[in-house]
């Protein structure tokens, strides 16, 4: 099947979503999302959005937050841009329904602003501790009342289509859209369209533990790659400090809002432990927490640390943190009375497609919006509820451009041949994805994690390198699934992350390596940029 568009949207998070809505009174739009369409990072989010909202904080505060986490390498231009535009974004969320936390009486009332690590003001907007659920809901909502948006779910894009590959290899890099497999009937679909949109979040998925959902493996990041785009800063990856620690809790996160408000991280023995580590203590930004934590965990071999609120009142924590509340309860943890137990996971993908203030990225008619992006906002590391904002901003603005573009590309998209299955035949064995999958999250974990080492890199290469060849062949010799798809992708993010680690001889943000524990601004104040080579 042949579907043309002016748009192609893929990923339904707040970045897609928001895209389309944007672009919708101006031609056809397509949106394809590999499962349901609420199921993406942004309806896990807790915490909220950063935004300057109150007479005590300024935009200066907030931009000189953001480039202190970023550790030198943030774009300051955009830095401005995004904090700058907030408010705007906000109001349009709440314009589109979202019931963002209020507080006070009467006159009186207004946004309930959350604290979180790095911040030095209070200026989280958020919705209880659901965030991420309440902005999904207010998206998918008006998308499904949009007749200019089809949506495809349970479609994943495999890849994109490339003018240079298929139409005139001499001519410069151009996608027309994307070939994509719905799920359901095992076809392969060619989906055409005047601008393409990567709006696929990020990769956890790539590390054994994280705490994002399982879309997040990084397909928009390969697929970019693979069609020559330069992918940025992929050494950047956030280890957010407080996972759930229980076996049955799957990736479920305690968000950082709950140390905003007083909780303190301590040792089994009750020992508060963040002060010895920074001046900001339980505080201070992700990269410094999360290692504190792995530094006091290798010392006392224990498997976990606490997190303490038990000091607040129960009626107060119920009425924050419900959500967390309940969960925790479910695990049999009442928080209120109880420290919960913790770990550091992946959390948020720093690097990516890079892309200029629009959203557009080194290839024509690709745009990369959301976690997905590299846009020179996080630098070496992100703030805490920098990325929704980040993801709205640049939806607004990308949909402005893409608008422009398509309403000066000539009728007509250069016809693409069909997938071609090239005598591939359904797969015998499945356990070589579940093996090579495991395999590589797992190494991911324990050489390319939190804390790294040029040897530990090193280990981290060999592996890759004999995996990758299998998964190679693999995919050249069986008929294509949504997990074969995933699990290249995985690998191919995987490099993207060790060649970038391996290639900065330094310490800076969320990159630590014990080899060369400084930061070396002569050599090192720079992005990584990687492009696929011939
Ligand atoms: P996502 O929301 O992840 O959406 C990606 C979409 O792309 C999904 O629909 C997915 O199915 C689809 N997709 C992926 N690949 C394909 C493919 N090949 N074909 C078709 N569809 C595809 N940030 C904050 O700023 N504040 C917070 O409070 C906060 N809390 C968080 C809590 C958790 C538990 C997590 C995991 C993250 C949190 N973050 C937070 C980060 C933030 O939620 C994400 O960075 C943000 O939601 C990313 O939005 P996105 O639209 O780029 O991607
Ligand atoms: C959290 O609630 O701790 C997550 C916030 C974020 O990732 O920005």
């Amino acid at each position: 099947m042949e579907i043309r568009s002016d748009f192609l949207v893929i990923g339904s998070g707040i970045a897609g979503l928001s895209f389309a809505l944007k672009v919708a009174g101006a031609g056809t739009v397509t949106l394809l999302t590999k499962r349901n369409i609420r199921e993406s990072a942004t309806f896990y989010a807790q915490g909220g959005i950063a935004s300057v909202s109150s007479k005590e904080d300024t935009f200066e505060a907030h931009i000189k937050d953001t480039l202190d986490a970023g550790a030198g390498l943030c774009d300051p231009a955009v830095v401005e841009m995004v904090v700058k535009d907030a408010p705007a974004r906000i109001q349009e969320l709440i314009d589109l329904g979202v019931e963002f936390t209020r507080r006070g009486i009467g006159e009186a009332i207004e946004l309930d602003l959350g604290k979180e690590g790095g911040h030095s003001k209070r200026r989280i907007v958020h919705a209880e501790d659901l965030t991420g659920r309440a902005v999904e809901e207010a998206l998918v909502h008006a998308i499904e009342t949009n007749k200019n948006i089809r949506v495809f779910e349970d479609v994943i894009a495999v890849d994109l289509l490339s003018h240079s590959k298929f139409v005139a290899p001499a001519e410069e890099d151009t996608v027309w859209g994307a070939y994509a497999l719905d799920k359901k009937t095992g076809e392969i679909h060619t989906f055409l369209a005047k601008a393409t949109v990567l709006a696929t979040g990020g990769a956890g998925k790539v590390y054994l533990y994280t705490s994002n959902p399982d879309v997040a493996t990084g397909d928009g990041i390969a697929m970019a790659y693979r069609v020559g785009a330069e992918i940025a800063d992929m050494e950047f990856i956030q280890f957010h400090p407080t996972c759930l620690f229980h076996s049955k809790a799957k990736s479920f996160l305690i968000s950082e809002a709950l140390r905003g408000e007083g909780g303190v991280l301590k040792l089994k023995d009750g020992t508060p432990f963040m002060q010895k580590h920074h001046r900001m203590a339980d505080l201070a930004p992700r990269d410094i927490v999360a290692r504190a934590i792995d530094f006091e965990l290798k010392k006392s071999g224990d498997e976990c640390v606490y997190l303490d609120i038990t000091h607040k009142p129960a009626e107060f924590i119920e009425k924050r943190f419900p959500n967390i509340h309940k969960k925790c309860l479910e695990f049999g943890i009442d928080m209120t009375k109880a420290p919960v137990p913790v770990v550091p996971a992946a959390h948020y993908t720093c690097g990516g497609v890079r892309t200029d203030p629009n959203g557009m990225t080194t290839v024509n008619r690709l745009y990369t919006i959301g976690e997905a992006a590299s846009t020179g906002l996080h630098g070496a590391n992100r703030l805490a509820s920098n990325s929704l904002l980040e993801s709205l901003v640049f939806a607004d603005r990308a949909s402005a451009h893409a608008i422009d573009i398509v309403k000066r590309t000539a009728p007509g998209v250069p016809s693409i041949p069909q997938w071609e299955t090239r005598g591939a035949v359904p797969s015998d064995e499945a356990v070589v994805i579940s093996q090579n999958w495991d395999e590589i999250r797992r190494f991911m974990w324990n050489y390319v994690g939190i804390v790294r080492s040029d040897k530990r890199l090193e280990r981290a290469r060999r592996r890759m390198n004999l995996l990758k060849n299998e998964i190679n062949e693999y995919y050249w010799d069986f008929r294509i699934t949504s997990d074969l798809v995933e699990l290249r992708n995985i690998a191919t993010v995987a490099e993207l992350i060790i060649t970038s680690a391996s290639m900065r001889k330094e310490s800076r943000g969320l990159h630590y390596n014990i080899d060369y524990p400084e930061k070396d601004d002569i050599y090192f104040k720079k992005k990584t940029v990687l492009r696929v080579c011939g």
